[in-house]
């Protein structure tokens, strides 16, 4: 955890990170280092959960998608399966999607993944998710898909989605959690242990696969995640557990 004097910030960082920025830049540059590689690698870590999560995820906010007049952003979209899987939910409804991430190489492999698809593909741009190039109250819905826990601070990012919401806009931040009892016990030694493992071994990069279970150890709990949501001025704030509680999704409401 970085803090600074004044004000405790909360959030994400790489093993040698000493503020924000260099936090932030240790985050971009190791996910540019695992690009080519990401979504093989998330597929075989997850065993393919990581699909029903990005559907799921896209399901809860259906009302929004098939509203043809909606703006919606995925933050921090990486390799574009979270804005595909909105896509896809959307269907004719049609509306604006775009895909936000400030590391180059996977918005790349998002673009490529988009060529040959029969429905209009989201859009992909290159932004810091605590400084977004949005004005205020542009979006219908934000989401973010095991991005928003890599911040660099947790209150500036709910600030920011806050205020390119619109009244009445929603977020859905998916993310993973811990999972209590025997199947927690079970799972923290697969995510420490054995997914950094197989994780340096098939991208050939020693450090992300060790940075994932710190910054999901470091990453609020759900009620401590909540209370920030609210903070950060959203009316309503609610998590759903998904998969025992390994992965979540929380909502929130602007309100109008
Ligand atoms: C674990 S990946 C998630 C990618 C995708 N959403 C998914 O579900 O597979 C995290 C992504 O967050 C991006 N990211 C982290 N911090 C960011 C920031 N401050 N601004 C924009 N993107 C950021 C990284 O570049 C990376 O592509």
């Amino acid at each position: 955890m970085i803090e600074d004097t004044d004000q405790r910030i909360v959030g994400a960082a790489p093993a040698g990170a000493r503020d924000r920025e260099s936090a932030a830049a240790a985050v971009r540059e190791m996910f540019t280092s695992i690009a080519p590689r990401y979504d093989l690698l998330n597929h075989v870590l997850s065993c393919n959960i990581d699909r029903l999560w990005w559907w799921r995820t896209a399901r809860r906010f259906d009302a929004i998608l098939k509203r043809p007049e909606a703006r919606v952003l995925d933050l921090c979209c990486g390799t574009g399966d979270m804005a595909f899987a909105l896509r896809r939910r959307a269907g004719s409804g049609n509306p604006q999607i775009l895909g936000a991430d400030f590391s180059h190489a996977m918005l790349q492999r998002a673009a490529a993944k988009g060529k040959g698809t029969t429905l209009r593909p989201p859009q992909w741009i290159e932004a810091d998710a605590l400084r977004l190039p949005f004005p205020d109250g542009y979006f219908n819905l934000v989401t973010s898909a095991f991005g928003f826990r890599n911040l660099a601070d947790y209150d500036a990012g709910l600030r920011e989605i806050v205020r390119v919401l619109a009244p009445g806009g929603e977020c859905g931040i998916l993310d993973f959690g811990e999972p209590d009892g025997v199947l927690g016990h079970v799972y923290r030694v697969y995510f420490k242990h054995v997914l950094p493992k197989i994780g340096t071994m098939l991208s050939g990069v020693r450090g992300p696969y060790a940075y994932l279970p710190a910054s999901v150890e470091r990453f609020p709990a759900p009620d401590e995640m909540l209370g920030r949501m609210r903070q950060a001025g959203f009316g309503e704030a609610s998590w759903t557990p998904y998969t025992f509680g390994i992965a979540g999704l929380y909502r929130g409401l602007k309100h109008a």
